[in-house]
């Protein structure tokens, strides 16, 4: 069953997803040459608690850490480790948070210093690719046109797009439906009604598609070793269009009607 969120739930659903997109951008901030996953990690379960929140992910089917920080060739869910990031390095930081019984989870990539170009593109489109599946996200719409917006964006540009994890619908829960993948054929799948709200999240490789899982029963890597990336808003279906709940709070409070 998909849960459609009243206006209420929706605003519940901003502030988590805010604080995760604060902590997040707080996090990119902190990036460069030598700073480690650790302590990424730790600053960002210092924030949430602080905030009055949880780490969604610690403890969730066993996840050890409050982000999940993917290096290089990994996809997603790299578990925080002591090894220092490297100038040229690029870096998913992916984070849930639970705030007053509402989910937020948002990821991003970025690079530590200069990168490649090569890299920067695959950083381009990805985010690009998440630009236009959530312009799909509308009223009367279907899921598979989102995953369908991203498969023909990243296939244009000679990249691969991941089957083995998708998005998904989140509310009450981290993960609720409809999943939501990020491949497909248009016009299929749930209708997308007022009210839903969808993490949506490309995963997109340099080279093949193909990814395996490391001995750590986590992390997710291109099998051909190539690099990917990944980036992740949680979205709402609104009457009026589609909302991005992950964006940081604004700093002037009069701002907020034109952050959507
Ligand atoms: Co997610």
């Amino acid at each position: 069953m998909i849960v459609c969120r009243s206006r209420a739930e929706v605003q519940k659903m901003r502030r988590a997803n805010g604080l995760v997109a604060d902590v997040l951008r707080e996090l990119e901030a902190l990036i460069e040459p030598g700073v480690t996953p650790a302590d990424l990690d730790a600053v960002a379960e210092a924030r949430v608690r602080a905030a009055g929140a949880v780490p969604a992910f610690k403890g969730y089917h066993g996840y050890p850490a409050t982000l999940c920080v993917s290096i290089n060739e990994a996809v997603v869910h790299g578990i925080p480790s002591a090894r220092r990031l490297a100038e040229g390095d690029i870096v998913s930081l992916d984070m849930g948070v639970v705030l007053d019984g509402y989910y937020g989870d948002s990821a991003l990539t970025v690079g530590v210093g200069a990168i490649s170009e090569a890299a920067a593109g695959l950083l381009r489109v990805t985010r690009e690719a998440l630009d236009r599946a959530i312009e799909r996200a509308r009223v009367g719409g279907r899921v598979s046109d989102l995953g369908h917006a991203v498969q023909s964006h990243v296939e244009a540009h000679g990249f691969s797009v991941v089957r083995e994890f998708v998005g998904h619908g989140i509310g009450t829960s981290l993960h609720e439906e409809p999943q939501v993948p990020n491949y497909g054929e248009p016009g299929r799948g749930p209708r997308l009604k007022e009210g839903m709200v969808l993490a949506i999240e490309p995963m997109v490789n340099a080279g093949l598609p193909a990814v395996r899982v490391l001995d750590d029963g986590w992390t997710a890597v291109t099998s051909d070793g190539s690099l990917s990336a990944h980036f992740e808003h949680s979205v709402a279906v609104l009457q009026e269009g589609p909302c991005v709940l992950s964006r940081p709070t604004p700093a002037d409070p009069a701002a907020l009607s034109q952050a959507g």
